[in-house]
């Protein structure tokens, strides 16, 4: 199955419209981006805890590393450029950090609040190689806008 983003999109909208609590709206989006496409076999979220440190946050698939440092993996290198990672071949990116062995590609997109912060990345692991494309960082990037970055949605 390939996603069709318009109708992801409107479904994201529709579930989300009205809440502002990150975890049920990452708990959400990761559900819903996960089972819109065969090509996303993990997806989910790392949330900035402190400067320059991720933790796991909701996602779908086996399990992921909990912590992940500004400086290591490619969620890492989109926290430091905020900035979307579009990696062909993971054993290519230096320092590509291995949840599973099975991983051949992988989309990591900066999450941003209202105020442009950042507040989290996005992850969605493929086990096919070369499995992204400009359209869906571009897709999934307005996704995570109309959720993260709309007014009303600023952690407490
Ligand atoms: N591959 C990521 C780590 C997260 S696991 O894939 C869920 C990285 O290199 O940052």
């Amino acid at each position: 199955m390939r996603v069709d983003y318009p109708t992801l999109a409107r479904t994201i909208a529709a579930l989300t419209g009205g809440e502002d609590d990150h975890v049920a709206l990452m708990a959400t989006v990761a559900c819903e981006v996960h089972h819109a496409d065969d090509r996303f076999d993990w997806t989910g979220f790392y949330r900035v805890v402190a400067p320059d440190l991720m933790k796991i946050g909701p996602y779908q698939g086996g399990h992921g590393c909990l912590v992940i440092p500004f400086s290591r993996g490619v969620c890492g290198a989109a926290a430091r450029s905020r900035e979307v990672q579009l990696v062909a071949d993971v054993e290519a990116f230096p320092g590509h950090i291995a949840c599973s062995s099975a991983t051949r590609s992988e989309i990591v997109l900066p999450v941003f609040d209202p105020n442009g912060d950042l507040i989290a990345v996005f992850d969605i692991d493929s086990n096919q190689p070369d499995a992204f494309d400009m359209k869906d960082a571009e897709a999934l990037s307005a996704i995570l806008a109309a959720v993260f970055a709309r007014p009303g949605t600023l952690a407490a």
